[in-house]
């Protein structure tokens, strides 16, 4: 595809979830440490958040921090955590200004106290913002969220005829959101690695070869324009 002709479709799906994998392999592949390539990762945030408002997506869930990203090595954490609480500091003021609503997927509770502070302050200061949803999956793991629905589910003692799929979602972190219409995976890699486990069942997926920090908007439009000539079926048969 050439991207100079590519135009920006009409149909652009209501909700875009990204796995923003590939900061190691980018900063590798230019002898920095792991953590450079976390620093450019997140800095490419503010590109394709700007670039879904331009797109008109409503919904974008991006996959920050794994249930399981806590077993490397305590610097790489660190360095993290402190990427993170930086970013949210500097482009806190800019998402607000531009109509952003930060919501979280995860849970905060194993998290940094300072960190998380800055988190619900973040989440309370944009909450009436309607322009792009932006969920934020930290310490996030679908089997975790499932887990979390069950107990919540027990805890408040439904019954069994009361629990349907609709019911089961509103328990889930995602409760305020529709399932996404697309997932995109960045750096090639095939697999979901426990993202959204329920909420994509039908979700069409698109594999980038880039590493994450080189995902741009052209890269973004790439995924919309193919995900315009998808045809979603649902388990049913297209139109005749
Ligand atoms: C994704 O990049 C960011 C996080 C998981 C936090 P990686 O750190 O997984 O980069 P690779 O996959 O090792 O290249
Ligand atoms: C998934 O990437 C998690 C995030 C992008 C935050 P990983 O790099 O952790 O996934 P695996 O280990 O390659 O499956
Ligand atoms: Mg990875």
């Amino acid at each position: 595809m050439d991207k100079e002709t590519l135009e920006i479709p009409k149909n652009t799906p209501q909700h875009v979830a990204i796995i923003m994998d590939g900061n190691g392999r980018w900063a590798s592949a230019r002898g920095l440490p792991r953590l450079a390539g976390h620093r450019a990762g997140t800095e490419n945030l503010r590109t394709i958040i700007e670039a879904a408002v331009e797109f008109n997506i409503q919904y974008l869930t991006i996959y920050a921090f794994s249930t399981e990203n806590w077993k490397r090595p305590e610097q790489e954490v660190k360095g993290l955590m402190r990427i993170f609480r930086n970013m949210l500091d500097r482009e806190l003021k800019n998402l607000h200004e531009n109509g952003v609503q930060l919501r979280h997927l995860g849970q905060l509770d194993p998290i940094d106290q300072d960190l998380q502070r800055r988190v619900k302050e973040a989440i309370e200061l944009t909450k009436d913002n309607t322009r792009l949803i932006l969920n934020v999956a930290f310490n996030y793991g679908g089997r975790d969220e499932i887990l979390h629905a069950v107990k919540n589910i027990i805890k408040d003692s439904l019954a069994p005829e009361e629990i349907d799929a609709d019911v089961f979602s509103q328990y889930l972190y995602t409760a305020e959101s529709p399932d996404p219409d697309l997932i995109i995976r960045t750096s090639g890699e095939l697999r979901c690695s426990n993202f959204l486990l329920w909420q994509g069942a039908y979700s069409e997926w698109y594999y980038a070869p880039a590493y994450w920090p080189d995902f741009d908007r052209e890269e973004l439009l790439k995924a919309l324009v193919d995900y315009d000539q998808r045809d979603r079926r649902f388990g049913t048969i297209s139109p005749q």
